[in-house]
């Protein structure tokens, strides 16, 4: 959704950043929030003010890492030295981004919580002000490490001061500078080469644009938000904090919508999920990646899932479901593993202790325990009895197991690939079968069963030394 808002937005996102006290060499903006990486949701969230064409992403620790991680049609500028925020902003203006008038929003790459709504607010906002700029602010209970916020005796914003020059008093102050801001463009540029370094960290920090705008055209514009909006991630305990936030608001969508999560606090959703009203979610689930929730299917307690869909109707419980398609109205688990490339249909079952990888389960067929299905290709309505195993690998290589329509293996069978085992046959248990079986046939693979009469009798007599 692009909101009509005139005149035009640019969004520029701050992302050059190594990220020093994350201590980690992913550049900060690529670590994930909700399975997404935190450079995203600052796209995602400009995406609901403008159009790709007028996005641009301040790059510069692992440019090409975090290019790769963006949209084709996002500008990205480099900034080859991280001389600060303000520097980033200049070098976006010095290329042509947010060239003339309009508004320029700028957004932290790494404060995932926001939303487009706020940035449309501020945007809104500074078009009909006479001012240069409108800010976002927000109290904090503990303001450590922000800007703080400077207003005059009659509660007007007079400027930024950092943290680390913020005097005594400076630091008691509770209201912080969430660091989005909507610009005036013409205004910004012409105060932006008017910021120096002079201050404790040796930066060019885009906070001194706000007091410089000040001095120029008066009323500086304030909105102050929510606490959970500003929290910006600077390490890994932050980062685990805005995570929480972030899985709160994915579950909060889905439940809105229609979806049962029975305890929101133990179920992690990626933002890239898609769940259908109508799903039930149970505790200690995780579903990640490009997956997918079909109606009313019931998924957990306990499911690991990533990259796989789930068809309506279908139960998947205490089980890891990776690159995997199930069908509706299926059941898989508990405690199964679904590996790439499985798929099942309709009325399909894979049951208890059953491992399955590259195989394809046909309508109503059922895996129900304690087997393993590697490379192989089950008809309809067939059966897998239990501790069967598809014997694909023979040390250097993979071979596939072809089972037709309505075959029904016997418990504990060895099927050595390569094999095809015909539509209506049947394996006795226990067997090893290694050659093809033929429709409606039954292979049997074991020797006579011999009996030894009164063994126990005579094996008790040797014991007692008679
Ligand atoms: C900044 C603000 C601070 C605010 C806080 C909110 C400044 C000087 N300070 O501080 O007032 O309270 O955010 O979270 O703006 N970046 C670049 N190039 C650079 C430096 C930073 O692209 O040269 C990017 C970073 O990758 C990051 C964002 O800008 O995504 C913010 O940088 P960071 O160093 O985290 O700023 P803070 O110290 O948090
Ligand atoms: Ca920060």
């Amino acid at each position: 959704m692009v909101t009509d808002i005139e005149p035009s937005v640019t969004v520029i996102i701050l992302a050059a950043g190594k990220g020093t006290r994350m201590k980690s060499d992913l550049p900060k903006v690529l670590h994930t929030v909700a399975g997404r990486p935190m450079v995203m949701w600052a796209v995602e969230a400009a995406r609901q003010v403008t159009s790709d064409d007028h996005i641009a992403v301040v790059v510069g620790y692992e440019a090409d890492q975090v290019r790769a991680a963006l949209p084709a049609g996002v500008t990205t500028v480099l900034q080859a030295d991280q001389l600060g925020t303000g520097h980033a902003v200049k070098l976006a203006l010095d290329a042509g981004v947010g060239a003339g008038d309009g508004v320029v929003v700028v957004v932290p790459g790494d404060t995932p919580q926001l939303h487009g709504s706020i940035l449309a607010g501020l945007a809104d906002s500074q078009a009909q002000s006479s001012g240069g700029v409108t800010m976002l602010t927000a109290e904090l209970d503990d303001p450590s490490g922000f800007g703080r916020i400077i207003r005059d005796e009659s509660g007007d914003v007079v400027g930024i001061v950092e943290h680390g020059d913020a005097d005594d008093a400076q630091l008691m102050i509770q209201e912080v500078n969430a660091s989005v801001y909507a610009f005036d463009a013409a205004a910004l540029r012409n105060v932006i080469d008017q910021i120096d370094t002079d201050n404790a960290q040796q930066e060019m920090y885009l906070t001194d644009t706000v007091s410089l705008l000040r001095d120029a055209l008066g009323g500086v514009g304030a909105m102050v938000g929510d606490p959970a909006d500003s929290l910006g991630v600077n390490s890994p305990a932050q980062l685990a904090e805005v995570d929480a936030v972030m899985r709160e608001r994915v579950n909060s969508e889905l439940m809105a919508s229609g979806v049962t999560i029975i305890d929101p606090s133990r179920t992690y959703i990626d933002a890239s999920v898609t769940v259908e009203p109508g799903a039930v979610i149970y505790p200690e689930t995780y579903l990640q990646g490009d997956s997918f929730i079909g109606a009313g299917a019931m998924v957990g307690p306990s499911v690991f899932l990533e990259d796989s869909s789930i068809g309506a109707g279908a139960r998947v419980w205490y089980s890891v479901v990776r690159e995997s398609k199930v069908g509706p109205s299926t059941e898989v688990g508990p405690f199964a593993s679904l590996r790439k490339g499985t798929v099942t249909e309709e009325g399909a079952k894979i049951g208890t202790f059953v491992e399955t990888k590259n195989t394809h389960l046909g309508v109503g067929s059922k895996i129900p325990h304690l087997s393993y299905m590697g490379d192989a290709k089950i008809g309809e309505s067939s059966n897998i009895g239990a501790g069967s195993i598809t014997c694909n690998y023979d040390g250097y290589e993979k071979h596939d197991t072809v089972i037709g329509d309505n075959v029904r293996v016997g418990s504990d069978t060895m099927m050595v690939a390569p094999l095809e085992i015909g539509d209506n046959a049947w394996t006795g248990a226990g067997s090893t079968i290694s050659k093809d079986v033929s429709p409606g046939a039954l292979a049997v693979e074991r020797s006579d069963q011999r009996e030894i009469p009164d063994y126990d009798a005579r094996r008790r007599k040797k014991a007692d030394g008679q």
